[in-house]
């Protein structure tokens, strides 16, 4: 990473998938494996290059997978590196802290107007088109992801596509599909989450869902599907403003449904009331086997469409380090920071949802203090905003000079500048998931919030003791002396 917050270009469009799979290779940051069975081993196997990483993890493209034609391609692990969620984002490849990533995707929020995506008449996604008897979505190298899965699932690093019943806007969201059988596959969508609450207005009314389940697209697609957009903005609007320019759709045979004509796989359904199986278990993104085993409504296929040689994209979660963390670290923080800003909360430097946590059950906010309190208006929205209340655990305010990010900074703020009397706040019946192994009765949960800033007042007072530290004069004058001992950035 570099020092000094990024170069003013911005990576090139890659395109689609493959475009993105050409660049992330050209960037020496994929691993090519052929021969790995769909039976556990390619989770193990991206499970095993992922846990210790430090955000330099390769992407990893299967083929040959047995029993499957070769050209059947399953790509795990997209995520795992600051400068391939930069290339996805369409920002400069370099940084030399992780939340500057953050801060500059940040400000591209701040200036994007979303647009909507241009219907055209053909693409490469309907290069096949299955209905009838020729739907069966084992047709591709479906994996089981973990070892104490008990099925298959076709989706984890995908895309719902819900249109809401009333203001007509079309989700993306990111909802594990276990398959059943060829024509029957699961949606598990979390209370809160868009999706969940279409469905439950459509079946409020007694009515089926239509959905489109792409389950091998762009990165971009999959990382805004996965990241907390606000109501009512569509992730293809918001992919298109990103890009600057519109995301190409063909019209869904089925569903009528906008679908993007570069996807590789997308597959049209309906969730029917009161249609209901068993779902799961499966390795959840806390770490645990910990999400029950209950009926859930699935989605009965209607048609199928691929690219020819197609990729099925996969994203399963496991025990931290995994291939997620950098995506809810930084597109996640930013939509953290969106919410601050709406609030008006002044003079935030960083947000970081860290990688061990991971995500929201460890956030920290790094602000320059301005009033006494501003650490807790900080905090409280921080841990209750829309994208980041949703099964929060730890939310912790720093100072100006502690790097979000770095955790080891975020540790000795909170051994030095907390009292456990005083700056602590806890928020009772939160918005929790069954996926946290202590949700509470009623599935909430109970969350903490660690004010880790210098006392305001002494602060004021120029009361706190000094950092013991290398002053910035003293720094640059043993760089320039002592510049062949090639310091850390
Ligand atoms: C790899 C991955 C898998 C996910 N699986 C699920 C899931 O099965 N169900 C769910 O409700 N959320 C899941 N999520 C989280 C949602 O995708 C996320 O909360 C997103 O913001 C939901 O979109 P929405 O805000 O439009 O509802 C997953 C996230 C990732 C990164």
């Amino acid at each position: 990473m570099k020092a000094d917050g990024g170069s003013p270009q911005q990576s090139e469009d890659y395109g689609d998938l493959r475009g993105w799979i050409e660049r992330v290779e050209a960037m020496g940051e994929l691993k090519r494996v052929n021969g790995a069975h769909w039976d556990a081993e390619m989770g193990a196997i991206t499970h095993m290059l992922t846990e210790k990483s430090r955000g330099d993890a390769p992407a990893i493209l299967f083929d040959e997978i047995p029993g499957y034609p070769k050209g059947f391609r399953t790509l795990y692990g997209h995520f795992s590196s600051v400068r391939r969620v930069a290339l996805t984002l369409g920002l400069p490849l370099e940084y030399g802290r992780k939340v500057d990533i953050v801060k500059r995707y940040h400000e591209r929020i701040q200036s994007l107007t979303p647009l909507p995506p241009r219907y055209v008449n053909d693409g490469p996604i309907l290069e096949n088109v299955l209905t009838g008897d020729q739907i069966d979505v084992l047709k591709f190298p479906v994996p089981r992801h973990h070892e104490r899965d008990t099925a298959r699932y076709i989706g984890t690093a995908n895309c719902v596509i819900t249109k809401d019943p009333d203001a007509g806007w079309f989700n993306l969201g990111t909802y594990r599909n276990q398959v059943y059988d060829g024509k029957t596959i699961g949606c598990q969508i979390t209370e809160g989450k868009h999706g969940r609450i279409h469905r439950d207005k459509y079946f409020e009314r007694g009515e089926s869902m239509k959905v489109v389940v792409l389950v091998g697209q762009d990165p971009l697609l999959f990382m805004l599907a996965a990241s907390p957009l606000p109501e009512g903005v569509s992730e293809l609007d918001f992919a298109g403003g990103l890009r600057g320019r519109p995301v190409d759709v063909v019209r869904g045979p089925y569903t009528g449904f906008p679908i993007p004509a570069h996807a590789e796989i997308a597959i049209e359904a309906e969730a029917v009331p009161g249609k209901v199986l068993k779902e799961g278990p499966f390795g959840e993104w806390m770490g645990y086997y910990s999400d029950d085993t209950v009926p859930r409504p699935y989605l009965e296929v209607k048609t199928i469409l691929y690219r020819n040689n197609p990729i099925l994209t996969c994203a399963p979660q496991h025990k931290p380090v995994d291939e997620t963390g950098l995506l809810k670290g930084i597109a996640g923080s930013a939509q953290i920071w969106r919410a601050l800003d709406a609030c008006g909360i002044p003079d935030v430097l960083g947000v970081w949802n860290h990688e061990g946590g991971p995500a929201t059950r460890f956030t920290v906010v790094q602000i320059r203090q301005r009033y006494p309190g501003h650490a807790r208006n900080a905090l409280h929205v921080a841990a209750n905003c829309q994208s980041g209340a949703y099964a929060g655990k730890w939310t912790v305010v720093v100072d100006d000079d502690i790097d979000a990010g770095d955790l080891d900074q975020v540790l000795w703020a909170m051994c030095t500048r907390f009292d456990p009397v005083t700056d602590i706040d806890l928020i009772q019946k939160a918005w929790a998931s069954k996926r946290d192994p202590l949700f509470l009765p009623g599935n909430f949960n109970n969350r903490v919030l660690i004010d880790a800033c210098i006392p305001y007042d002494m602060k004021l007072a120029n009361k706190f003791p000094p950092v013991v530290d290398v002053s910035a004069d003293l720094r640059a004058t043993i760089k320039a002396k002592f510049g062949f001992l090639n310091f850390p950035e």
